[in-house]
């Protein structure tokens, strides 16, 4: 329907016209914003492959309306502005609801909520300074569901359709446990009664059910969402009940008495509804935890705001919080417009992801020469932050997602997690992106000899003979780190001015600085300089785990810095320990110890020490040191590991690799003999299997990384 070259020419409207704050207000505009919304209709309904955030489609939107609402003589009837959603399809009976089902209108922020508060107290005739009660939910993000009960039997149950007619899925909600057959509403003289509700599928669940179509060769569901919605439209009730959807309601819409009056008016608020209908057995958000009555707004912005941070963690998919006025009366005066109530408002989470343009690639080397790819992006924004550059890893995982530089790509950053690359988007390219080549040498050295080498199983290059200093640099930016020696005021701008003054050739000389000097250096003065004269003194009495951890020895991290630190008494007499002495001290591996024996073993790095050591730093253990109770949790030696799903941050054989330096034993099932499992993308089966062994410890990807920094 669109070919490529449409598709690129659309997308680099759509980026153009969302960002243009001064879009003339023309039929030209009206045209454009049309034309680029049908496209992404239809990237996101027909082709289920959004390539723009809801964001940005709601932002497009707006314009689009913003110019209708000032010359209504410019829409025309194909408008997406004039489409009423709907999900009506020619093959289910459709039926009327007992009252139009509206929609949401949308808030991004604290200001549209502050907003949202004024208005209300504006419609319902309040003080400006009155606190308005509000209940917050969240906003499921599955498939509406309406339901009709008539003298306690489920007499129906439909989609929301177009708001006023719906298709009847009776059959299907039938099979749902989560809905009841029957519920008490006589007790409370209420003969008929329409709800509505979300038809929702876990996210372990939808894991599960996944795998299962993978080995059965079916077609697997792009999102839990889909697996909802798609599992209430189907005509078998068998396929309904095999997706395990469960239903929440939020709202009761409708309710009559015998004699055919209002029996809303049995109630006084929205809370109140919902917990008679928890208590009639309908499947309600958890007060107080999911859902909560809050006093005034800015209760609800805190409350949507903890929400935010909390949504990756919760059992099901959810793009917002719904903010509702609880007093009945008070919504009644607020009323409602064609398209929604003005009683509430939906609160939308930040999009976690978002498509950008790759601009170039930097090759970074790092303390030990590992060279990391880095990605620098056009700035986007990303769940309330900036990105403008990402990790690209390694060769393999650049080859795996045959990453181009011009390519769009799109960008993932959920909870705390650093962003990552989920896909490149190759229908958007012009022919003129640029394969990313792996340099042959390193990139900070001007003579080009120094050639990169990637040992067998490795799946990073180093620079193994660094003749640039880029790699004595990042060890001095360490050596001072929070991590390491933990020298405040000495940031990597300050070191470098520092090397390029000539002042440091190797970490011993951070300890004999010339303060006079540097009170002289330009933005510097007396006071900073003072400063870093207290914040070295301090460093030359830390612990010797610190200073062990500080040299930059090869998987020698903080963890087995202190682990070290608890058994050696003075740093130099570790040139009298072998591989055998080494691996006695609990949880150190073969590999670290060969590095360590190596590192001492040459006279360079003695001579280091003891320069440091003449300068003050100390070189003995402290009473930290030998107080250090380290805690076994987080050691894989002895361990058995296994990785599933996805990965982002690794190749799976460069994970294992890893995992493996640090004493785990690699397998390939789940029994009751794995220790660890680590769960990347869409774990299918093994992560369900893992879960009902509780021994087993699930670590996510970031975990597993977090875990690896101890002992890198
Ligand atoms: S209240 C009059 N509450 O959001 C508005 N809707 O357009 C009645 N949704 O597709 C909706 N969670 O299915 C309400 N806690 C919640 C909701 C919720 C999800 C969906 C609803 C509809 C859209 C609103």
């Amino acid at each position: 329907m669109y070919t490529q070259e449409d598709q690129r020419r659309l997308y680099d409207l759509s980026k153009k016209l969302s960002s243009d704050d001064n879009l003339p207000q023309n039929s030209a505009s009206a045209l454009q914003l049309g034309e680029i919304l049908r496209y992404h209709e239809w990237r996101y309904y027909v082709q289920d492959d959004p390539q723009i955030s809801d964001y940005e489609y709601d932002l497009l939107f707006k314009k689009l309306e913003a110019i209708e609402n000032k010359f209504p003589e410019l829409i025309v009837p194909d408008s997406p502005t004039q489409r009423v959603g709907s999900d009506i399809s020619e093959a289910f009976k459709t039926v009327k609801h007992l009252i139009p089902m509206l929609s949401l209108e949308n808030s991004y922020n604290a200001e549209d909520l502050i907003d949202f508060d004024k208005s209300v107290k504006k419609l319902a005739d309040f003080p400006e300074d009155a606190q308005v009660e509000y209940v917050v939910e969240p906003k499921f993000d599955g498939g509406t569901i309406v339901l009709v009960y008539e003298n306690d039997n489920l007499v129906r149950a439909s989609t929301r359709g177009n708001g006023t007619i719906g298709e009847d899925m009776t059959h299907n909600a039938k099979v749902m446990h989560s809905i009841p057959l029957k519920a008490a509403f006589s007790g409370r003289g209420i003969t008929r009664v329409e709800l509505r509700g979300e038809a929702l599928i876990k996210k372990d669940t939808f894991d599960k059910i996944n795998k299962k179509r993978e080995a059965e060769g079916l077609q697997l569901f792009a999102n839990p969402r889909n697996a909802a919605t798609g599992g209430l439209r189907t005509k078998d009730a068998k396929d309904s009940a095999a997706r395990g959807i469960e239903a929440f309601v939020y709202q009761m819409g409708f309710a009559e008495t015998k004699d055919g009056s209002n029996a809303l008016l049995k109630f006084k608020n929205h809370h109140e509804i919902i917990e008679y209908l928890g208590e009639l057995g309908f499947k309600i958000p958890q007060n107080n935890i999911e859902t909560k009555v809050c006093k005034n707004i800015s209760e609800v912005i805190d409350f949507c705001n903890a929400w935010q941070e909390k949504r990756d963690i919760y059992d099901y998919e959810i793009d917002g919080m719904v903010v509702k006025v609880n007093d009945l009366q008070t919504q009644y005066a607020c009323g409602s417009t064609s398209h929604h109530p003005r009683w509430a408002v939906a609160f939308k989470f930040k999009a976690k992801q978002a498509t950008t343009q790759l601009l170039s690639v930097d090759f970074q080397v790092g303390k030990i020469g590992t060279i990391t790819p880095v990605a620098k992006l056009q700035p986007v924004q990303l769940a309330g932050v900036t990105v403008s550059s990402v990790s690209l890893h390694n060769e393999d995982f650049i080859n795996s997602k045959d990453i181009r530089i011009g390519d769009f790509v799109l960008v993932e950053r959920s909870g705390d997690v650093i962003p990552y690359i989920v896909k490149v988007l190759p229908e958007l390219r012009k022919g003129s992106e640029i394969p990313i080549r792996f340099p042959k040498f390193c990139p900070f050295d001007a003579t080009m000899t120094n050639v990169l080498v990637r040992e067998e199983g490795e799946a990073a290059y180093r620079c193994l003979n660094c003749i640039c200093g880029r790699q004595d640099f990042q060890k001095y930016v360490y050596h001072a780190s929070k991590d390491a020696m933990d020298i405040e005021g000495l940031s990597k701008a300050t070191i470098e001015r520092f090397v390029q003054a000539g002042w440091i050739h190797s970490f011993a000389d951070f300890y004999r600085l010339d303060y006079e000097k540097i009170s002289k250096l330009e933005g510097f003065g007396k006071r900073s300089a003072e400063n870093l004269k207290e914040a070295i003194e301090k460093a030359r009495k830390n612990s010797i785990q610190r200073v062990l951890n500080s040299l930059s020895i090869h998987h020698l991290g903080r963890r087995a810095s202190k682990l070290i630190a608890a058994e050696v008494d003075y740093v130099l007499d570790l040139q009298y320990y072998d591989v055998e002495k080494l691996t006695a001290i609990k949880e150190i591996g073969p590999v670290l110890a060969q590095n360590i024996v190596d590192y001492f073993s040459d006279e360079k790095n003695i001579t280091l020490l003891r320069d440091m050591e003449s300068c003050g730093v100390n070189m003995y253990a402290t009473e930290e040191d030998k107080k250090a109770a380290v805690s076994t949790t987080g050691s894989l030696l002895g361990k058995t590991i296994l990785f599933t799903g996805a990965l982002m941050q690794f190749t799976r054989e460069s994970a294992e690799k890893l995992a493996a330096e640090n004493g785990a034993t690699i397998v390939s099932g789940v029994s009751k003999n794995l220790n660890i499992l680590v769960v990347g993308e869409k774990a299918g089966s093994k992560l369900v299997k893992a879960q009902a062994i509780k021994t087993i410890q699930i670590l996510s990807e970031q975990e597993f990384v977090e875990l690896m920094k101890d002992w890198e």
